[in-house]
């Protein structure tokens, strides 16, 4: 099928390189024309695993195409999937302005006697199909155009962006019509996934409350870990006794540092937002964003306590993604940690493989703040005391043994239980740990 696309960041560029995968044929809409530039000549301007090859492959066999030219796109495309952004606005609501953009075109650029499927892939909160369709209602009742809307959420996670998009769990899609439904349909003919066809109303608020609930459950697992430290019980192995229960399950149970990305804490807001609106008690959420904003407080609170004081402290922290595997630092933990460390008055230095230059850019009033090291080893000798942030596979393969000869003082607080507590503490290093309190744990580690 001739497919267009408008927007080429994270989902945007997984979604249309996929579907040329997939045979389709996809035109892309990406105002940034240096992005243009670069996709079209198959380097990708983003770092997700797997999906460079697949665009210099698609690139080749002219399946895709990128442009700033909306109406070549629109006019080349039945479907059109909007995979553009939707920020937060200061209230928590979502702006859907280049959603509109992008409609308002594709109501120009429509000719007559022609059909176009709209397709919003966005997170979006929910009605914004049916605002969509009013906007397309009111500006084309005299014209014999047909423009018909339809909701297909993402559930991609950066890093496995590829993965997950060619290995659907499901496939949710909301329509209001048959005729949708088939054409919807016959573009992820080629999947054997459960498919569930529903509302858009229905499709919009599956997206918000599956990653509310992901993010409940981390919040869930990381207010445990506050009483596991209290009681020197271990919150690993409670989460593993917990996720043994198939209603419960093990995965988004790993407590730590908190969540960050350009997804859950924007959708927890707008979902926020959506249940105020219609006055409903959402307050499990504030709850969830609360026990979020909690996490770095707790362990700056802790190291203070520990080193009796940072002022002056030479702290070293590991990480500035949100997670591993992926050059974001949207929404990052690192980034709320280091602003609170530098309150404290603490001499920060920080390092990460892949986002130095996107922390940087994100985050320009820590720029001056903060000394930043691409190598970890260098960046570690001569402080006081390093905190894992990101569980990036590098920080594992450290010699830590040699690492700890060159600290100030030998304190790891390691923020995702990522490293081998047995071999930190067999290496006599003052190893702090989220939900996990080694000087009072009784009996051994399993
Ligand atoms: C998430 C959803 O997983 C995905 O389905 C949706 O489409 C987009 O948002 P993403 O934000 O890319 O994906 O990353 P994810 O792997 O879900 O991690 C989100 C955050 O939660 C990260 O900061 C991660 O470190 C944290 N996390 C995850 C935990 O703290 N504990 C966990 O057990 C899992």
């Amino acid at each position: 099928m001739r497919i267009g696309v408008f927007g080429a960041g994270y989902v945007g560029l997984v979604t249309a390189v996929c579907l040329a995968e997939l045979g389709h044929l996809l035109q892309v809409v990406e105002v940034d024309e240096r992005k243009v530039e670069k996709l079209n000549n198959g380097t990708n301007t983003i770092y997700e695993p797997g999906l460079d090859e697949l665009l210099e492959s698609n690139i080749g066999r002219g399946n895709i195409y990128f442009t700033n030219d909306s109406r070549s796109v629109i006019e080349h495309s039945e479907v059109i999937f909007l995979c553009v952004g939707t920020p937060p606005m200061p209230d928590g609501s979502a702006d859907l302005s280049q959603i509109e953009t992008a409609v308002q075109d594709i109501i120009r650029y429509t000719r007559a006697d022609e059909y176009k499927l709209v397709v919003v892939k966005s997170t979006v909160p929910v009605g914004t199909s049916k605002w969509v369709r009013e906007i397309i209602h009111n500006e084309t009742r005299d014209r014999r155009i047909n423009i018909e809307v339809a909701s297909n959420p993402e559930f991609l996670r950066e890093g496995t962006a590829v993965s997950d998009f060619m290995n659907p769990d499901r496939i949710v899609m909301g329509v209001v019509s048959e005729r949708a439904r088939t054409i919807l349909g016959s573009v992820y003919e080629s999947f054997e996934c459960p498919k569930i066809f529903t509302t858009p109303e229905t499709s919009e608020i599956i997206k918000y409350a599956a990653n509310s609930f992901l993010a409940t459950k981390i919040s869930f697992i990381n207010m445990v870990a506050d009483l596991c430290e209290e009681v020197g019980a271990d919150v690993s192995l409670v989460a593993e006794g917990m996720g043994y229960d198939k209603r419960i399950g093990r995965e988004f149970l790993r407590a730590g540092i908190g969540f960050g990305g350009s997804c859950f804490p924007k959708d927890l807001q707008a979902f926020l937002h959506v249940g105020k609106s219609k006055s409903l008690d959402f307050g499990l959420l504030e709850q969830v964003i609360s026990i979020n904003e909690q996490r770095p407080v707790r362990v700056v609170s802790k190291l203070t306590s520990h080193l009796n004081g940072l002022n002056g402290k030479l702290i070293t922290v590991l990480g500035l993604a949100f997670k591993s595997n992926t050059d974001d630092v949207r929404e990052s933990p690192a980034a709320k940690l280091i602003k609170l460390l530098v309150q404290e008055g603490a001499v920060v230095k920080a390092t990460d493989p892949l986002s130095i230059d996107n922390f940087k850019r994100m985050y320009p009033d820590l720029v001056e703040k903060v000394s930043f090291f691409e190598n970890a080893n260098e960046a570690i000798g001569g402080s006081h005391a390093a905190i894992v942030v990101t569980d990036w596979k590098e920080y594992k393969n450290l010699d830590w043994r040699r690492i700890r000869e060159r600290m100030i003082r030998p304190i790891v607080y390691d923020t995702r239980n990522f490293l081998n507590a047995e071999e930190m503490l067999g290496c006599n290093f003052e190893y702090l740990a989220i939900g996990k309190n080694y000087t009072q744990m009784t009996g051994t580690l399993v």
